[in-house]
């Protein structure tokens, strides 16, 4: 496995002076911790305290989104540049939660990572489905075309990386994660998909893919066996430092 890495979302839960304290508190649970690359994505208003705290500990930052230009007239959006001004390295970009509420278009999260690409920042691309189209028996469809139409066209050299989470849209913030045998399966459709778009060595290089939907402490370590797997995508069980702590070392 390559380096796995673990990136907390926390979503529109905290406000900023909870995000100090919560990034303080997951520092010292991980001080001294090397080997595993752990990324927090607050909200954009608490980015720049929490790069602050995090600064020195070695633990990343990342945004929740972005907008797909550089510069210009577009109100309450966030520019790649300020991303990387504020210290972000990773976005999450195409997360369920902004497919749905937000009507955000696979051609809106294609352009995102493109954004992300040309400004050294590291997309972390959601694709996943919904309880009625696994019921439907298309599942593997909606993974599919999800990736095809957000990773067309892209180009990845040089230092550009690019991680795909799989998170099952059903089970996010249910307190159930999925069978990890159906994770494991998601994977080897999204690696054999990747194949569509680049060879292996492009895949093998710049691409890892990561689970996210109601990890915690005790089932985070099942999934670590899979084939494919590089980490995850957390959010509810980020929001405790301990549980946070006890996934990272669960693998
Ligand atoms: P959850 O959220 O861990 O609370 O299910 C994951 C996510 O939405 O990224």
């Amino acid at each position: 496995m390559p380096v796995p890495i673990i990136i907390a979302n926390w979503k529109m839960s905290l406000g900023v002076n909870a995000s100090v304290k919560l990034a303080l508190s997951v520092g010292n649970k991980l001080r001294g911790m090397r080997g595993k690359e752990i990324v927090l994505c607050p909200s954009f208003t608490s980015l720049s305290r929490v790069g602050e705290v995090i600064a020195k500990t070695g633990i990343k930052l990342g945004a929740q989104n972005v907008f797909w230009k550089e510069t210009g007239a577009y109100t309450g959006e966030e520019a790649p540049s300020t991303l990387c001004e504020l210290g972000c390295q990773y976005v999450i970009v195409g997360h369920s939660e902004r497919r749905q509420n937000i009507f955000e278009t696979d051609e809106m999260v294609h352009n995102k990572i493109r954004v992300c690409l040309e400004n050294k920042l590291m997309p972390i691309v959601c694709v996943g489905e919904t309880y009625a189209e696994r019921q439907g028996g298309y599942a593997n469809d909606v993974v599919f075309y999800q990736l095809i139409k957000a990773l067309s066209g892209l180009t990845l050299s040089g230092s550009r990386q690019l991680i795909i989470a799989y998170e099952p849209v059903w089970v996010i913030g249910s307190g159930r994660a999925i069978n990890p045998l159906d994770a494991g399966k998601a994977f080897r459709l999204i690696h054999r998909t990747l194949y569509d778009l680049w060879p292996e060595r492009i895949i093998k290089k710049h691409i890892r893919i990561v689970y996210g939907g109601s990890v915690d402490g005790k089932n985070a370590r099942h999934f670590s066996q899979l084939e494919f797997f590089s980490g995850f995508l957390v959010g509810g069980s980020s929001l405790r430092a301990e549980e946070f702590a006890g996934i990272i070392k669960a693998i």
